[in-house]
């Protein structure tokens, strides 16, 4: 979270402490049926309690008159009571626990669905770490204040509320006297209460860094290697972790200091108390007797706010985390689109008055696009580093939207088309990793439905899968590894490329598909490519000049703009911009 999004979660009145909370309990509501369940035990294991001193009271007057026969029933008594004790604590354990881990798992799903739905823009802010620690860590903050916290929060409530009305019974005035102290305890608890969660929010924050440092570390730890950087990555961890270390320490401290801290502040109360208890013996106007019975039932406070204390912590750590898991929630997802659907596109391309800035604060990336592009042909992309290449493609599967102007599919407005089917109508390749830790064969089918054994045989076959498959115990079976590392770049890259033959789309994108591959490599998977681009309305932006000699149509972008358009004879006949790429790149 950056300090901006930090501060508005603060402020905001949908992420208030006891907002949070309530929403919290909302996901608790439809269990509690078998939250009941945990109340019973609850019921059973206090009841047993009181029952076990009873049995030792009626044990010790039946003694005390020469009745022994009491003590032939003792043992089944007492096996009895500690059954029903047992029974009690499990059941007080298990169902708040069951309730607490169903609230979790759909907090997880919620999320995790949430995430899928987020859009591009969104992922370009938050690190994958943060987002990664909020699904595993952050949501488990919430088990504990969902269950144990829940119970002992209600249960001892009603006990300090059933004791001070009982004080209030016995002795109004003296209570009133005891009760002088009620408010500073009550602000010295909302005092904790705040810094537990500022501290809770920061070791959020501490345990993301942590895991980005990791993350980026042991993706890349070939570089790491190479370049001797493990010192230097050790430091940054050390210094994520040290900020965790450090704000855990301050938690710990504030919540192993509130419980010491309210029982001294209690112990006026019952200073002053005594005070004019004894006052009021001396002149006549209390009896020692009732005095003692009032002791009795005043000493059982501490006790109850002790409990309740304890439960503070893992209160405030939830709230915070709820705070953070709901903020990601309520981030709006991406447009559905509109509402016209779409089978199959023929595949003419239009962008028309185009131009996109990342932030309305940023230059334009994109300056006023004019391009038509017939269905089925292919069209070049060229032109140096940053002139907006992969952002013009991106525009078309709407990972971003055109801040003016308008892109066209089959002469319809692509923000008119359903999401769905618009994605539906193009595949993408890219120069990224695109392989998943899995087989082989369920990497090209990446989900499609209704695909045949003989359609991803078929595809693996056209994009030159087959062929190092082939040497390969288990064929399409064989497991790629993490991110597909125990195969080469050329390998991952036919396997995309295969699994964009199989989706059979009439659009098609290849950003730098082929780039991190030699010369070589790439002349190996031309024929590949040539399959895939038949038929289709395909954009390639590739560097190697070479690869798209070709193309229906070359395009030029120079920051932004489109320069030039053309075929390869007619632009290089123009001694332009592509001239000079060309001229640059082949050294004629
Ligand atoms: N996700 C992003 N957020 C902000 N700026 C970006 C993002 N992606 C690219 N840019 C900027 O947009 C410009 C064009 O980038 P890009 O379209 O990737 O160029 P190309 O693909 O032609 O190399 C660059 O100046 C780059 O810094
Ligand atoms: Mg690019």
């Amino acid at each position: 979270m950056s300090t901006d999004s930090k501060r508005n979660t603060v402020a905001d009145p949908r992420y208030a402490p006891g907002t949070v909370y309530r929403r919290l309990l909302s996901y608790v509501w439809p269990h509690w049926r078998m939250y009941a369940f945990g109340v019973v035990g609850m019921l059973l294991y206090s009841g047993s309690q009181f029952y076990t001193v009873r049995l030792v009271q009626l044990l010790a007057e039946r003694l005390s008159v020469g009745d022994h026969h009491i003590l032939k029933w003792l043992p089944l008594m007492m096996m009895g009571l500690f059954v029903l004790r047992g029974l009690g604590d499990f059941m007080a354990n298990y169902f708040p626990g069951w309730v607490g881990r169903q609230v979790i798992k759909s907090l997880r799903t919620e999320l995790f669905a949430k995430y899928m739905t987020l859009p591009t823009g969104y992922y370009d802010r938050e690190s994958s770490g943060q987002m990664l620690t909020r699904l595993t860590y952050t949501i488990e903050l919430l088990a504990e204040s969902v269950t144990n916290s829940v119970t002992v929060l209600f249960r001892d409530s009603i006990t300090v509320a059933g004791l001070i009305g009982y004080l209030f019974y016995l002795d109004w005035k003296l209570t009133c006297a005891s009760l002088m102290v009620a408010p500073l305890i009550a602000a010295m608890v909302r005092g904790v209460n705040q810094r537990l969660r500022r501290y809770s929010a920061r070791i959020m924050q501490s345990v993301s860094d942590v895991t980005r440092v990791a993350k980026e570390a042991l993706d890349a730890h070939r570089v790491v290697k190479v370049f001797n950087a493990q010192r230097h990555l050790a430091a940054t961890l050390e210094a994520a972790n040290e900020r965790n270390r450090h704000s855990n320490m301050r938690l710990v401290s504030v919540r192993s200091s509130s419980n010491p801290i309210v029982q001294m502040i209690s112990v006026l109360g019952l200073a002053t108390m005594l005070y004019i208890a004894w006052l009021r013996i001396e002149v006549g106007s209390m009896e020692v007797k009732s005095l003692a019975t009032y002791l009795a039932a005043l000493m059982l406070i501490p006790e109850a706010l002790k409990r309740l204390m304890s439960v503070v912590g893992p209160l405030q750590q939830g709230i915070a985390a709820g705070a953070d898991v709901f903020t990601a929630l309520d981030t709006p997802a991406e447009p559905a689109g509109g509402e016209r659907v779409m089978v199959r596109a023929r595949g003419e391309v239009e962008f028309r008055g185009l131009s996109f800035a990342y932030a309305s604060d940023r230059p334009a990336v994109l300056d006023n696009i004019n391009l038509r592009v017939p269905a089925g042909s292919t069209v070049a992309i060229v032109g140096r580093s940053g002139s907006g290449k992969s952002t013009l493609v991106s525009l078309l599967p709407r990972f971003y939207d055109p801040s003016a102007g308008q892109i066209l599919l089959d002469g319809i407005d692509i923000r008119d088309l359903s999401l769905h089917d618009l994605r539906a109508q193009m595949s993408m390749v890219s120069q990224e990793i695109v392989v998943f830790d899995d087989t082989i064969r369920n990497n090209i089918l990446f989900g499609a439905q209704g695909v045949s054994d003989a359609d991803v045989e078929a595809a693996a076959f056209a994009a030159h899968v087959s062929e190092f498959v082939a040497d390969m115990p288990l064929k399409l079976d064989t497991p790629t590894g993490d991110r597909g590392m125990q195969l080469s770049g050329g390998q991952r890259q036919r396997i995309a490329i295969a699994r964009a033959l199989l989706r059979n789309t009439p659009l098609l994108i290849l950003d730098e598909a082929t780039s991190s591959l030699d010369t070589a490599a790439e002349r190996h998977i031309q024929s590949a490519l040539e399959e895939l681009v038949k038929n289709r309305t395909t954009f390639i932006i590739a560097h190697r000049l070479s690869t798209i000699e070709h193309a229906d149509l070359i395009v030029v972008m120079q920051e932004g703009r489109i320069v030039e358009t053309g075929t390869h004879t007619e632009l290089l006949a123009r001694a332009g911009a592509y001239a000079t790429l060309h001229r640059l790149q082949f050294n004629v």
